[in-house]
């Protein structure tokens, strides 16, 4: 299959950009048409098809290499959408709703018949997403309102900030790739369980517990996500998988910067007369401490979100750069320093280790 790729400005207005609605008026029809099209969002780039089309969802599957069990988002693009795909609707959905969309929060409600569960991978329930993201929010207008749209990476893969890394994993597999350039956020939206009598954080994101403590009270976290080595298993299907591996092997090292810095440099030197290939994924104030590796730059401490954009892109980078021993600094207290956690522990097979 050719894929295309078309550009569209990212300071895109519907009033100014002829060129770019007729773009999207024609990748919303071929969506309609049960065709794929890649486009960003604010969180990550996602690969959508229609949601009330089982064989689109399969299509989605079969280009990510996906097991079919695990679910899809529906992404919308106004609230009152929710309630052809949704019911049984709680007041805390609405009120997440004011207070987060269009924005990175999705919310799983109890699914109605017009959603196949192709779309759901077999489950009643299901995720819906409004994007804040105006490309993407005009091409779901465009497709009829409702795009089922994971994150467009291969399977296993971290998902794409930018279109060169759908390029890289979905080239020749799907109809279109909208480049609208970086992402804003980095890393995918915020999953909150509202079938549950306590609302219950499935994957941590932007939106963090406290900010939906604050509209909805009471909410826990998922416990497969507070003790990942645990009995439990996750509640989102996805979230159980295997994910964002580099292909080299990648350690977590936590404790006081000076030892963690000392424990990273004495395995650089340990795996370099070995022959190894090995890299560093550090922050911008600590990239100067590191010696006999290649240095890869995260973002900064004093910026959660700078750490969050760029996580995926580096972890894509090692696998270009073909570095076969990765070290990771942590980032526990800071802004999105859970969801950034979550995300490297996963890439990391959860191979962590406490330095003093
Ligand atoms: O930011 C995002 O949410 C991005 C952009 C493209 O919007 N999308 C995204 O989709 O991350 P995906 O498919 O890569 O991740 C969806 C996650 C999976 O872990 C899946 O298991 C979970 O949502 N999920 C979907 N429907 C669910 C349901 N009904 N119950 C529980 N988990 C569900
Ligand atoms: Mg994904």
């Amino acid at each position: 299959m050719f894929t295309k790729v078309v550009k569209i400005r990212e300071d895109y207005k519907i009033e100014e950009s002829y060129l770019e609605n007729s773009i999207i008026e024609e990748m919303g029809q071929a969506i309609k048409a049960g065709e794929l099209v890649a486009f960003p969002t604010e969180t990550v780039y996602g690969l959508g098809g229609n949601a009330l089309d089982a064989l689109a969802a399969a299509k989605i599957y079969e280009a990510k290499g996906r097991p079919s069990d695990n679910p899809l988002i529906i992404h919308i693009a106004k609230w009152e959408d929710i309630y052809r795909i949704g019911k049984e609707i709680p007041e805390k959905a609405k009120k997440l709703a004011d207070a987060f969309w269009p924005g990175p929060l999705t919310m799983i409600v109890k699914k109605t018949d017009q959603v196949p569960l192709e779309t759901t991978g077999g489950l009643d329930t299901v995720a819906v997403r409004l994007p804040s993201h105006l490309v993407a929010r005009e091409i779901i207008k465009a497709a009829g309102g409702y795009v089922a749209a994971p994150s467009a990476n291969r399977s296993g893969r971290p998902s794409p900030t930018l279109a060169s890394h759908v390029i890289e994993d979905m080239e020749g597999r799907i109809s279109y790739i909208v480049d609208g350039g970086e992402v804003g956020i980095g890393l995918e939206s915020t999953i909150v369980d509202l079938t549950e009598e306590i609302p219950v954080i499935l994957r941590p994101g932007s939106i963090s517990l406290e900010m939906i403590r604050e509209v909805i009270g009471a909410t826990v976290m998922d416990l497969a996500i507070e003790e990942p080595m645990g009995e439990q298993s996750p509640k989102a299907p996805g979230m159980k998988y295997r994910h964002y591996a580099p292909s080299g092997s990648l350690e977590v090292v936590q404790g006081e910067e000076e030892a963690v810095i000392a424990y990273i440099n004495r395995k650089c030197k340990e795996y370099s007369e070995l022959g190894k290939v090995v890299g560093v994924l550090c922050s911008e104030e600590t990239q100067e401490a590191y010696e006999g590796a290649v240095i890869k730059v995260i973002g900064s401490r004093e910026d959660g979100a700078s750490v969050a954009k760029g996580l995926y892109r580096v972890l894509r980078e090692c696998d270009a750069d073909g570095l076969e021993i990765l070290y990771a600094e942590s980032y526990h207290s800071m802004q999105m320093g859970q969801a950034i956690m979550n995300r490297l522990l996963k890439a990391a097979g959860h191979n962590i280790i406490n330095v003093e």
